[in-house]
């Protein structure tokens, strides 16, 4: 095993045993698994989503329900396999009823989101949605060009990562496009992440 797989497989058993989790009650009573993420440890780009679904907490893996449905064709429109990429979200537990994550769930899954970003160094996280959007910024020092995520999808921010330069890509959450006409304008800021990808 090479030494990002070790560490990322310690932060799936901490996560698997974090008992102090306000949503580990919920988990374990609805017999659930966390999602801890999965994809390349070598990845270039991060996906970053908000909190598993129902379908995500069944089966322990990101994005495969209907909204990973939808970033499984924005990934095919630009080539790119989730082989090739890692996927994740910043809470790591089902929230009830898929009501928007506390700052209270953030704050305790930050933090290995933030380790799982150290051991990828990814040279792009593309932020999934506003809470991902809101975080990565204000950890990143962009918090002062943070604004509504219709005034900056799709735009580029550079900054620095502890290993080296990282740019932040801001994109609409793929559930939005499970019905509403945002796919197009998602397909459209896919297009972005493309360049960077090889
Ligand atoms: N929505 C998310 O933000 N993440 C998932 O894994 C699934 C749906």
């Amino acid at each position: 095993m090479d030494d990002r797989t070790e560490r990322l497989r310690k932060i799936k058993d901490e996560i698997i045993g974090a008992k102090n989790s306000p949503l580990y009650g919920y988990r374990t009573q609805n017999k659930y698994f966390p999602v801890i993420g999965e994809g390349s440890h070598h990845a270039k780009i991060m996906f970053i989503g908000e909190a598993p679904g129902k379908t995500e907490a069944e089966t322990g893996r990101p994005f495969c329900g209907a909204a990973g449905r939808v970033l499984d064709e924005l990934l095919e429109s630009i080539n790119l396999n989730r082989k090739e990429v890692y996927i994740t979200n910043i809470v790591k537990d089902r929230p009830p009823m898929n009501r928007d994550p506390l700052p209270k769930e953030i704050n305790f899954y930050a933090p290995f989101l933030d380790r799982q970003i150290e051991i990828i160094k990814p040279k792009v996280i593309a932020a999934l949605g506003r809470f991902s959007m809101a975080y990565i910024m204000e950890k990143f020092g962009l918090k002062s060009e943070l604004e509504s995520i219709s005034k900056i999808h799709g735009r580029i921010f550079a900054a620095i990562a502890p290993y080296g330069e990282i740019k932040i890509i801001p994109l609409y959450h793929p559930a939005v496009a499970v019905y509403g006409t945002s796919k197009e304008i998602l397909k459209k800021d896919f297009k972005i992440l493309k360049k960077f990808a090889d």
